[in-house]
């Protein structure tokens, strides 16, 4: 199927441009995935490969010839015009981790910003296009700010899912100062509250899961825009929402993200503000209190 057909060209103002951009670095990214790639470490646990940085390259330049206008800010390191009205935020390759074990689990985000002279440095403009490629199901999701949420074409909605019971969920964990992350106790307490918590390792795919009604919600602590930028408005134009975990518009430079079908945003809020009070929390049994239990049962 053509870009134009597959992306409504004919409502669409940049998802035709930016979609065949992220097909591009997305079939790149297969070669590098079958060919196999060496790791280096950013810090930590934090994995980037030469595939990463080549296809931030390609994109830019793609991008620079597509929209020469628009400002570009990239996980590696693009820092393009950002006075400009308009900002691609790119991560070139949203699943690394996943990308350098052979788990095919990946995706090209593209998420255009709108920021309107005089907007200040620290602050949001609109969020007006995404786009998030998936090489490995061929699955392309885009959404316009008004203009709704497609994949491969086709509209794409949330879940209707109505209360935490009956929601599968998603979370994803840092790959930098791990222990100072709390996430673990959120895993356990939505886990014993849901269908469950999947930790698939790619928040763009996470948040078009969410757009496309696979997942009903997800949240993340210390996500970038990079991350995050496609992924809102694709789960906005699907119809649902996306918070801070009290419940405030969500920011780009947000530490937490909450992203949900809409219908149960309130009750995952109430459960987010019961447990940073320590409200109802399951202790977790240790190690050993479990091998008590185990020769208990023997
Ligand atoms: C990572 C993925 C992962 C999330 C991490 C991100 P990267 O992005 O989105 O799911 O849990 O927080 O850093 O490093 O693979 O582009
Ligand atoms: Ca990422
Ligand atoms: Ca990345």
């Amino acid at each position: 199927m053509s870009i134009a057909g597959e992306t409504g060209a004919s409502a669409f103002k940049w998802v035709p441009g930016a979609a065949a951009i992220a097909r591009e670095a997305g079939a790149k990214l297969r070669e590098y995935y079958a060919q196999g790639v060496e790791t280096e470490y950013k810090g930590d646990v934090d994995l980037v490969t030469v595939a990463d940085r080549a296809m931030e390259k390609l994109i830019r330049t793609r991008l620079g010839m597509a929209f020469p206008e628009h400002g570009i800010y990239g996980e590696e390191g693009t820092r393009e015009r950002l006075d400009a009205q308009f900002r691609w935020y790119v991560d070139p390759l949203d699943g690394t981790t996943n990308f350098a074990h052979g788990f095919p689990q990946f995706a090209v985000s593209l998420g255009l910003e709108q920021r309107p002279a005089g907007t200040a440095p620290d602050a949001d403009g609109t969020l007006v296009a995404g786009v998030i490629f998936d090489p490995m199901r061929d699955e392309l999701f885009a959404a316009e700010r008004g203009r709704g949420a497609q994949l491969n074409g086709r509209p794409i909605h949330i879940s209707s899912a109505k209360e935490l019971a009956e929601a599968l969920l998603a979370t994803g964990f840092p790959s930098r100062k791990r222990h100072a992350s709390p996430n673990i106790h959120f895993y356990q307490e939505f886990t014993l509250r849901s269908h469950g918590v999947r930790r698939a390792g790619s928040a763009a795919l996470d948040l078009a899961y969410v757009a496309c009604g696979r997942l009903d919600a997800f949240w993340e602590f210390n996500l970038n825009p990079w991350d995050t930028a496609a992924g809102i408005l694709l789960v906005e134009e699907a119809g649902g929402r996306v918070s801070d975990y009290a419940g405030n518009k969500y920011r780009l430079a947000s530490d937490e993200i909450l992203a949900s079908n809409g219908a149960i945003h309130q009750e995952l809020i109430g459960f987010f503000v019961d447990m940073f009070a320590g409200r109802g929390l399951a202790p977790i049994p240790t190690p050993r209190e479990f091998a008590e239990q185990r020769l208990k049962r023997a």
